[in-house]
């Protein structure tokens, strides 16, 4: 018999909020066309489910997780993650989102913000300006739309990311369709792990 999994109501209650914002008419706006870049389309919540769990099942789950969401949008992706970590104690856990369009941050620091209990650590700033280095988690889902642009930032998460972190989010087929060959040779250092339809890669 196959399991159901109810979502935590809290997720439920982000959830409903963050649309509140309709971010899927800002598609439209001249600004994201320029940046070649996309607006907030929340990831699909069912390939986050049980993610910290399905990590610990495969041994991937460290005991310090510093965890950064590249291109954050409302955080509703992040804040799963969030409810997951309150199951882990023993664990530390860190959030960081970073966004560049600032009516995301306002709405995050306005109406979402007092769910997180403290614990998101919200930078508006680009993420080719992140210092990757500093987490061990690292989350991205479609930031940009042209692969001119997508493409030096795989780089420069690949390049930048210490041994051991998590990589969730790098396109193999853009990579290897668009990637020179410095690119490609760094990608295929890389681990990959397939968590039923979640691909993501560990840097070695
Ligand atoms: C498709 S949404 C993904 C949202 C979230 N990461 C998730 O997984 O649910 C992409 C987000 O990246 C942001 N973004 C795009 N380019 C960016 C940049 N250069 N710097 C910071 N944020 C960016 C967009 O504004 C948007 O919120």
């Amino acid at each position: 018999m196959t399991e159901i999994i109810e979502p935590n109501p809290l997720l439920i209650k982000y959830w409903q909020i963050a649309t509140e914002l309709n971010s899927y008419s800002d598609g439209g706006k001249q600004e994201f066309i320029d940046a070649g870049q996309w607006h907030y389309i929340p990831s699909d919540l069912e390939k986050t489910i049980l993610l910290l769990k399905r990590l610990e099942e495969v041994n991937l789950l460290p005991n310090k997780l510093d965890i950064c969401d590249l291109g954050i949008g409302l955080g509703t992706t992040m804040f799963d993650l969030y409810l997951q970590s309150l199951d882990y104690p023993h664990i530390q856990f860190t959030f960081t989102g970073i966004e560049l369009w600032k009516p995301y941050v306002d709405f995050v620091n306005q109406k979402l913000i007092s769910l997180w209990n403290g614990n998101l650590n919200l930078i508006l700033d680009d993420i080719m300006n992140a210092d990757i280095s500093k987490y061990n988690f690292i989350w991205f889902y479609q930031p940009f739309k042209v692969s001119d642009k997508a493409i030096p930032f795989y780089h420069k998460v690949i390049k930048e990311s210490l041994p051991g972190t998590l990589i969730f989010g790098l396109d193999h087929f853009q990579i290897n369709t668009y990637g020179n060959d410095e690119l490609k040779q760094d990608f295929s250092k890389l681990e990959q792990y397939v968590l039923d339809d979640l691909v993501l890669y560990k840097k070695l």
